[in-house]
């Protein structure tokens, strides 16, 4: 390791040099335009729901580094490395190394026996380390990490008028109409029903990512009902603004189509905000997204674990 770099906790005063460090440092575009996004879900907002530690590393002076590292709030056995970044022209000269060995020995302070590098729900920047983060993946298992699962992410296009991703709804909100059935924005007071409904039907792993979509800016749900029990729900830009989900429906109205018209409500919605595609995060059924929003698997993530102490 280098002897030169020291790693510290970093405060939150320290935000402005952290979102600016990530964004010249992550080197996906898509994810640097995120940066401001990122730092505020990883580090501000998830700290309401587990334990959060940001570390930075220092060469002199200078932030050349960074870290966010957490404790799942179901598991505290779990920890997980959330974010991390080394400024390009300080790679290759152990700060990665240093800020791993940092996180891993602050999770075990924390009680922590095991280290993820992967997403988090409910907030995440990636449901593990993208593939194109080629750096990141020696790293991982020059470090002793062990490639667990494989996750992927579905692109839907949203940067012209005739993409099956902005079909319009109507004619099946029409249908969907005549049998009872309501589609519309989710309000602020729709979040307990939205979140009993999410409970009883999926079990209870939305809660943070609704309570983060209804209502938020750069954010937003919908939901179908009839006779004012929900049906079913898409959520959108929870963790990031250009990611899609979670969405759910009820079984007994599957086939229906509502799920195909919440989702493309929610695209709708996001391109408004001016994005040029979505990423449908973290996937399930890729036939459904396939065939509701002309969807594609684009971005593909290992994650990885390691044992503390072993
Ligand atoms: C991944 C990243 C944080 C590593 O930071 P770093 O400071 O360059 O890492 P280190 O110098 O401590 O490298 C540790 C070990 O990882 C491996 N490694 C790192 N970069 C590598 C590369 N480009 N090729 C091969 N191995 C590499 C090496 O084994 C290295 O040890 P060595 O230099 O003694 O051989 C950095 O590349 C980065 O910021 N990438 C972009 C952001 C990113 O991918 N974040 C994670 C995904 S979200």
């Amino acid at each position: 390791m280098d002897a030169e770099i020291i790693v510290a906790e970093l405060t939150a005063d320290r935000t402005p040099a952290v979102v600016e460090l990530f964004r010249r440092s992550l080197d996906l575009p898509e994810d640097a335009a995120e940066a401001p996004e990122l730092v505020d879900t990883l580090w501000t907002r998830a700290a309401v729901d587990r334990p959060v530690v940001a570390l930075g590393a220092y060469r002199g002076a200078e932030l050349v580094g960074a870290l966010v590292c957490s404790v799942s709030a179901q598991d505290p056995r779990l920890g997980y490395v959330d974010l991390v970044a080394v400024d390009p022209a300080h790679r290759r000269r152990g700060a990665g190394r240093a800020l791993l060995s940092s996180a891993e020995r602050t999770l075990a302070g924390l009680g922590a026996a095991e280290v993820l590098l992967a997403g988090n729900p409910p907030h995440y920047g990636w449901p593990g380390i993208d593939v194109r983060y080629t750096p990141a993946l020696c790293a991982a298992l020059a470090l002793g990490y062990q490639q667990d699962r494989t996750a992927w992410n579905m692109t839907a296009d949203l940067s012209y008028d005739g993409s099956p991703a902005l079909r319009p709804t109507d004619a099946a909100e029409a249908r969907l109409a005549g049998r009872g059935v309501t589609v519309r924005r989710a309000e602020a007071a729709d979040l307990p029903a939205l979140t009993e409904f999410a409970r009883g039907t999926f079990g209870g792993a939305w809660d943070a990512e609704l309570a983060g979509s209804v209502g938020r800016e750069g954010a937003g749900c919908h939901l179908a009902e009839r006779d004012g029990e929900v049906l079913g729900f898409a959520a959108y830009g929870s963790s990031r603004p250009s990611w899609f989900g979670p969405m759910g429906t009820a079984p007994a109205a599957e086939g229906s189509g509502i799920g195909g018209v919440l989702l493309r409500r929610c695209l709708r919605d996001q391109r408004a905000a001016g994005l040029p595609s979505a990423q449908i995060g973290w996937v399930g059924p890729i036939p459904f997204y396939s065939g509701s929003a002309g969807a594609r698997v684009e971005r593909v993530f290992f994650l990885y674990r390691r044992t503390l102490g072993g």
